[in-house]
């Protein structure tokens, strides 16, 4: 019965040794949301589906006159509205600056920064 315990105890002890530093378990930041492995689909980017979707997300608080209490003055309403600052530069400009970015509380993922490139970069078209 002892040498049992004993043997079971070197079994535990090795188990958390070899195990627990090296992380026996997907539990890193890669696995777990797909940083960097999993890749950004940007092919045929769409106003009325990705680009909506990720204004929804992240932009129509504050840009939406809909929505008084968080709207900045600057409305992204209409694909016209929005339009202009993609055709402008802004868009890209301000999704991907670190010192005032879009949304204002920091930078997106990259896979919606790439999609709305992307769409820009198509022509922002209004599809
Ligand atoms: C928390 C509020 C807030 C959110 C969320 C937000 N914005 Fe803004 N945005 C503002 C304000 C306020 C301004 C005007 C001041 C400035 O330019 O910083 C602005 C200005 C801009 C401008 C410059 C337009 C111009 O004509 O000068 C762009 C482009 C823009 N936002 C894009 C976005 C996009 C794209 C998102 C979402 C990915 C977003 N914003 C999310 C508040 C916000």
């Amino acid at each position: 019965m002892k040498k049992t315990i004993i043997a079971f105890g070197t079994l535990a002890g090795l188990f958390l040794l070899l195990c627990v530093p090296s992380g026996c378990f997907y539990d890193n930041e890669e696995d777990l949301y797909g940083t960097g492995t999993t890749p950004c689909d940007t092919v045929n980017m769409r106003y009325s589906v990705e680009i909506k979707q990720i204004l929804q997300d992240n932009c129509y608080d504050c840009h939406l006159p809909s929505l008084p209490a968080t709207y900045s003055g600057i409305p992204f309403e209409t694909y016209d509205q929005l339009k202009v600052v993609a055709l402008n530069g802004q868009l890209v400009e301000r999704i991907n600056s670190a010192a005032a970015p879009m949304p204002q509380t920091g930078l997106m993922l990259p896979c919606n920064r790439e999609k709305m490139e992307a769409w820009v970069n198509a022509g922002a078209p209004n599809n």
